[in-house]
């Protein structure tokens, strides 16, 4: 029907939420419906991300995406301009083979994951269908357990901390809803603590809106954390995970970990984390080692596989060839699911399959570098994974996330069903 065909694809420079430029895309069709999506960024990229057009030069130190708009309105219009936008599938393809590069490094990854993810927008539009049933059907009514990371350290923010993220699990809990307003208590309270430990400056927030204070040590992190959660009484309901990032903290010199002032080898870091998930509520580790360390990561997973999950962020790049090579070693047990890090909708959902077939658990992800488009909530509505990282409950790029997934329950009704500790996985 020429009611769902591309009639018009325009692109423009934004802003993302560390004010950088970014992109968006609106697509739209005969029919004179339409859909939009404003791509994000990340800071501790894996080395395998698909290519991030950005135009060089002096113009805001090279941050520019005005070649990928230009991209996107020229050459990828062209590739799409006539065609359905119901066949997702085909208008991926499309794109990547007339990118023709192994990265998408032609066209930029920026740009086609713009015109990738507004037809899917464009096309529940055209279906009269919210984005997280057109995505996954009927069927689709679990809310994700949110991973909120309240604690910032490593390149998010200004601070000592190595590790990362340090985010709350809020797991046992009826409803979204309550789980997410549990997490706002531990926040809050979390906020006290720090003032009343470090003074004002540790309210400064990080780039995911956590906390950066002044702490230089990840048990320091852990023992306020676990002090927050029992002063709210929520201990045993809201557990803790990490994402180490470890790549942003190996020295690739002479092969050790920089963390808590000590060098460690790889060895060495494996019985860190053992000694961590023994004396604190953790159920979750992403990235516990650089992105290349895939045997490290496997025999962590074989050590404490069953019990905690094991993310590959960096490791995997939403990319099914690294992912394959995991699930192969038995290397993690969980797949982070970046969109941009793969480029487009269709090879973002085709590696989600490929995980949760060989029984990984799968985590939709924000960026550090966001917008306020909340399009990943619907994502993992849609895919049924039960899990997503999207930051504090704070600043609008973060909470457009958590209120559209409050918005979804909603909708649902008795319908919705909140995914719990089931989607984790683990025992
Ligand atoms: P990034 O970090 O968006 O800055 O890459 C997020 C993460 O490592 O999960
Ligand atoms: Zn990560």
């Amino acid at each position: 029907m020429a009611a769902f065909s591309i009639s018009e694809v325009r692109a423009m420079e934004i802003l993302d939420s560390r004010g950088e430029p970014t992109i968006m895309t609106r697509i739209s069709t005969e029919g004179g419906f339409s859909g939009s999506f404003s791509v994000p960024a990340g800071a501790s990229r894996g080395r395998s991300e698909a290519f991030e057009l950005r135009d060089g030069g002096k113009r805001l130190g090279g941050r520019g995406v005005l070649t990928a708009v230009a991209n996107v309105e020229g050459p990828l219009a062209e590739v799409v301009r006539g065609r359905d936008v119901r066949r997702q599938w085909e208008i991926d393809e499309a794109m990547v083979r007339a990118d023709g590069t192994k990265n998408k490094s032609r066209f930029g990854g920026n740009a086609i994951l713009s015109v990738s993810m507004a037809t899917a927008r464009a096309a529940a539009a055209g279906l009269g269908e919210p984005l997280y049933r057109y995505l996954g059907g009927v069927g689709a009514r679990e809310i994700p357990v949110p991973f909120m990371n309240v604690i910032n350290g490593g390149v998010h923010a200004g601070n000592e901390l190595a590790i990362q993220e340090f985010m709350i699990v809020p797991l046992r809990f009826n409803t979204f809803r309550e789980a997410l307003f549990a997490g706002v208590e531990v926040y809050r309270e979390l906020k006290s603590l720090l003032i009343g430990k470090y003074g004002r400056s540790a309210k400064n927030l990080g780039d995911e809106g956590g906390f950066a204070p002044p702490i230089g040590r990840s048990e320091e992190a852990l023992e306020i954390l676990v002090g927050a959660i029992e002063e709210v009484g929520f201990s045993g309901k809201v557990k803790l995970a990490l994402d180490a990032a470890a790549s942003g903290f190996f020295d690739e010199e002479d092969g050790k970990y920089l963390v808590d002032g000590r060098s460690m080898s790889p060895g060495e870091m494996e019985d860190f984390y053992l000694d961590l998930v023994e004396r604190y509520p953790i159920v979750s580790i992403e990235d516990p080692f650089h992105e290349e360390d895939f045997e490290s990561f496997s025999s962590l997973t074989k050590k404490i596989g069953g019990r905690v999950q094991l993310v590959g962020d960096d490791f995997f790049t939403t990319n099914v060839e690294r992912l394959k090579k995991g699930i192969k070693m038995r290397a993690g047990n969980a797949l982070l699911l970046k969109i941009n890090q793969i480029g487009t909708l269709s090879e973002s959902l085709h590696c989600a399959e490929v995980a949760l077939r060989a029984g990984y658990s799968v985590m939709v992800s924000h960026r550090s570098g966001e917008t306020t488009d909340p399009a990943i909530a619907d994502l993992a509505v849609g895919l049924r994974c039960g899990q997503i990282k999207a930051g504090a409950p704070a600043r609008g790029e973060r909470v457009s996330k958590y209120n559209r997934l409050l918005e979804i329950e909603e909708e649902l009704g008795s319908e919705a069903v909140f995914a719990g500790e089931s989607a984790l996985g683990i025992d």
